[in-house]
């Protein structure tokens, strides 16, 4: 890996000779990074679950609503709030504020994605497990008790939810210690590629399967009936912000890597389109398989896991169909870790001073034994975990439900009412009156109360 010998440059500067950079080297560059972050296991494992458990079509144009409506407003806001002050995600609200008080606008995002980081890097090291797995041998059904049986199994196992875990932090770490040119860029750049051609081959194969127009009529063929029910609402506002990353520090951080003249809109869009894209066309390529073969698409979290294994267990070619998959689910979800570890070590490195490389194995390790109880959370020390584990679940389920539709609702108000209107509408590159106007009353107005409600509605308080 490049960097170890290199010296840092400082915060956002250079030094000479070879550097440890903190900048994108070209919008491209930017855009195939974000995406990379934005797309990952929310796309594929978790949009395919929730859209399965909301009865999907309805489901999807509520979630289409919610991402064009509260999104793309919030998505360029941050980009541009991190361009702008070109620092970390809790100085850039200082920055922009006089009111020291909207640091807390930061920590609100900053505290969610550690929260994910406590979990989200076990879920990946799951998948490299059934990727290895399949890649190896078909895997067999010995006892007969099914693949739930052998999942269980699997989670439930002292060292290998934590041995796969730990392989993930430290692929992911060692890219984020390359810096963001040099690593998460160069990363994205040879990832975001291969993915992309492994995902058209795979839902192509999808689509050739019998179960695909059951499959495309579930997707786009909505149940209204759904709409009725106020937790649709709060699922796909929920998924929607998930699945982009928003209000997680996340565009703050990559958009202070931005060089000025890059135009927000744009790249905005095309990170918005291109993760709503990959998570429908997996939607296609996972309810191929499981109607093909007549399976439960409300199976909830254990769809990929333990659903599309029978899948792959009676379709031809089932394994090289499940090497497939599970090496694209593993890249996604790798490219989302290693932007999830980004933004603890920027702020490390802001804050104690540190070069790249250090913060990157510090806060790598610190991700790790972070990691360890949801590794075991069902693990040899359920006993012990019998306490714990209510306690991730409530971490998950306040982070997910309480911090980030605050911190959501936050970023809108800051940058819509806090910000100086002019320096704001400058930053966000949008040009044209209407659309100016469309975006700061968005903030101002339409994203924050829209997810107040959905938030209250959503958690039974009125
Ligand atoms: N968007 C990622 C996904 O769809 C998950 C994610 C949530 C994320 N928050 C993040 C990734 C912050 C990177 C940074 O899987």
């Amino acid at each position: 890996m490049v960097g170890k010998e290199q010296a840092p440059s400082g915060f956002g500067g250079a030094s000479g000779g070879p550097r440890v950079d903190n900048q994108w080297s070209s919008s491209r560059g930017f855009v195939l990074a974000t995406l990379g972050s934005a797309i990952g296991l929310g796309n594929i494992w978790r949009f395919s679950y929730v859209v399965g458990e909301h009865g999907g079509g309805a489901f999807i144009l509520v979630y289409l609503a919610a991402v064009v409506g509260l999104g793309l407003p919030l998505l360029i806001a941050e980009l541009a709030i991190g361009q702008r002050t070109r620092t970390n995600a809790i100085a850039a609200f200082e920055k922009l504020s006089a009111a020291r008080p909207w640091r807390w606008a930061g920590w609100l995002g900053v505290t969610v994605s550690v929260a994910i980081l406590s979990y989200y890097p076990v879920i990946a090291g799951w998948v490299a497990r059934y990727l290895v797995s399949y890649a190896v041998a078909q895997p067999q059904d010995p006892t007969g008790a099914g693949f739930a049986a052998s999942f269980e199994a699997f989670v439930a196992d002292p060292y290998q939810p934590v041995f796969w875990h730990g392989i993930v932090i430290i692929a992911a770490g060692a890219v984020v210690a390359a810096g963001v040119e040099r690593g998460i860029e160069l990363a994205s750049r040879i990832l975001m590629p291969v993915f992309a051609v492994l995902i058209v081959l795979l839902a192509g194969y999808g689509l050739s399967l019998p179960g695909a127009s059951q499959a495309l009529e579930f997707l786009f063929l909505p149940d209204w009936s759904v709409l009725l029910h106020a937790g649709t609402y709060l699922a796909a506002v929920g998924q929607a912000f998930f699945s982009i990353g928003l209000a997680m520090a996340i565009f703050v951080t990559f958009g202070s890597y931005l060089p000025r003249g890059v135009r927000l809109p744009h790249a905005a869009l095309a990170i918005v389109a291109g993760d709503t894209f990959v998570a429908v066309i997996a939607g296609v390529m996972i309810f191929s398989a499981v109607f093909s073969y007549g399976l439960d698409p409300a199976h909830g979290p254990t769809l990929a896991f333990v659903v599309l294994p029978e899948v792959f267990s009676v379709m031809p070619a089932g394994r090289w169909f499940a090497v497939g998959f599970f090496f694209l689910l593993l890249v996604a979800a790798l490219t989302s870790v290693i932007a999830l570890l980004e933004v603890p070590v920027s702020l490390v490195m802001a804050k104690l001073r540190w070069r790249r490389p250090r913060a990157a194995v510090v806060v790598s390790a610190a991700a790790f034994l972070l990691g360890v109880p949801s590794a075991l959370g069902y693990g040899a020390f359920r006993s012990i975990l019998t306490t714990v584990t209510p306690l991730l679940d409530v971490i998950d389920y306040v982070s997910l439900n309480v911090i980030l539709p605050l911190s959501g609702i936050a970023v809108a108000l800051f940058a819509g009412w806090v910000w100086s209107t002019a320096d704001a509408l400058e930053a966000s590159g949008l040009v044209t009156r209407p659309m100016r106007h469309l975006w700061l009353w968005s903030l101002r107005v339409v994203v924050p109360v829209t997810i107040g409600l959905v938030m209250i509605r959503g958690l039974g308080l009125i």
